[in-house]
């Protein structure tokens, strides 16, 4: 799509899509974060986490949805600030949260981590060392006041809040980085071809879907027993990031795909569409395990943990660790050094302890860049 074209698409997309009600006190909350931040000296980022919803009608009952439940974001998040950075954590409500992901959303209750003694709730000796290990992360990060949670929840909301965030974040230069881990819509129902109510199912009480001259029937309706879905494409907004929104900050972008023998190509793809700092491509199947990062910098490098070090996933196919992967298969393990290199027995490791780190040592090059070309060095 020609630029043009493309801001014709965003100006008709927040036109068309009114902003979400808490935009106003989200917005507040960011200047004022990012302000203190920014006076402060410090690297500040926006991590966005969890999928969008894609509502069907207006006061919903019915939407789409895609898997993510926020880890990526929500660990990411953690080690970012273990890096000493800022962050906003722009995530889709009711997925994970950074420290509180610990103990929510798995198997077992929050309540199996405790037990009563002495007429008081304490946690039980199992969890002790877990548990104060992340409570002191916590709480040292709640001191130093580095952490601000938003949420959304629909594609919408998610589009109004990176957009007023990313034009907040511009005064920090290339101090700003934008971690798009969130699973973004592809596909929506623009306001405009919203039904107000419920879509019914019982053909009596189906609303009538004809349109008039020259007007699109409703996105999602009902036609004899079947319910046809006509979604529209959402614009690809990191273009506007990278161009418009935020220009001198790092961005890394996310590339989700589960067919391994296109995930490069497409992550090269989008790098040099939209010219940002760096491409994470990722498989379904394997994103808890290994992924690929492409950049202007380093091109292609895999990162990967290794099968003794790897944490269990339930959802995952550790078959397919390496399939992407044709030049060298499971060699280049653990950032890097060789497999045998890896040490044995040690405890699982989380792979976002390996890409953050990584990217933190990327910014600090992409600053210094950055300073030098202002200083016309
Ligand atoms: O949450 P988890 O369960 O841990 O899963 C993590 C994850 C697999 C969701 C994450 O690692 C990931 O890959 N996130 C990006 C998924 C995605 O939206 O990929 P995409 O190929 O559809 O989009 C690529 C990039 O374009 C994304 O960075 C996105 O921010 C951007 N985009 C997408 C759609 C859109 N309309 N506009 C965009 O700018």
């Amino acid at each position: 799509m020609a630029d043009h074209t493309m801001q014709q698409a965003e100006s008709h997309y927040f036109i068309s899509n009114p902003p979400p009600k808490d935009l106003k006190a989200n917005t507040t909350l960011a200047r004022e974060f990012i302000g203190r931040h920014a006076d402060e000296g410090r690297r500040v980022v926006l991590v966005t986490s969890g999928g969008t919803t894609v509502p069907l009608e207006t006061q919903t009952v019915r939407y789409i949805d895609n898997f993510s439940a926020g880890t990526r974001g929500a660990t990411s998040a953690e080690y970012f600030l273990q890096q000493g950075y800022a962050v906003v954590f722009l995530h889709r409500q009711f997925s994970l949260l950074p420290f509180s992901r610990h103990y929510s959303h798995n198997t077992r209750s929050f309540l199996d981590y405790m037990k009563e003694e002495d007429g008081r709730v304490v946690v039980d000796e199992q969890h002790q060392e877990e548990m104060l290990r992340v409570l002191r992360q916590y709480a040292e990060v709640k001191r130093e006041n580095r952490l601000l949670i938003l949420s959304f929840v629909t594609i919408t909301e998610y589009v109004w809040d990176l957009r007023e965030v990313a034009q907040l974040m511009r005064p920090l230069g290339a101090r700003a980085m934008f971690y798009l881990a969130a699973a973004v819509s592809d596909f929506f129902v623009p306001q405009d071809r919203m039904v107000e109510h419920k879509i019914q199912s019982t053909e009596e009480f189906s609303q009538s879907a004809v349109a008039g001259a020259g007007t699109k029937p409703p996105a999602a309706r009902t036609e004899g027993r079947s319910l046809i879905i006509d979604l529209e494409p959402v614009p690809k907004f990191l273009k506007q990031l990278v161009d418009g929104w935020a220009p001198e900050s790092i961005i890394v972008s996310f590339k989700l795909e589960t067919d391994p023998s296109i995930l490069v190509k497409k992550a090269q793809y989008s790098l040099n569409k939209y010219a940002h700092h760096l491409v994470i491509g990722n498989l379904l199947a394997t994103r808890k395990w290994e992924v690929v990062f492409v950049s202007e910098l380093e091109g292609e490098k895999w990162i990967r943990v290794p099968s003794n070090r790897r944490t269990k996933s339930f959802s995952g196919i550790e078959s397919l660790v390496g399939a992407a992967d044709p030049l060298t298969k499971d060699e280049t393990s653990f950032a890097g050094s060789g497999r045998s290199a890896v040490p044995q027995g040690e405890p699982a490791v989380e792979i976002e302890s390996i890409i953050v780190p990584e990217i933190a040592a990327m910014h600090t090059r992409l600053i210094e860049r950055a300073q030098s070309k202002s200083s016309g060095a």
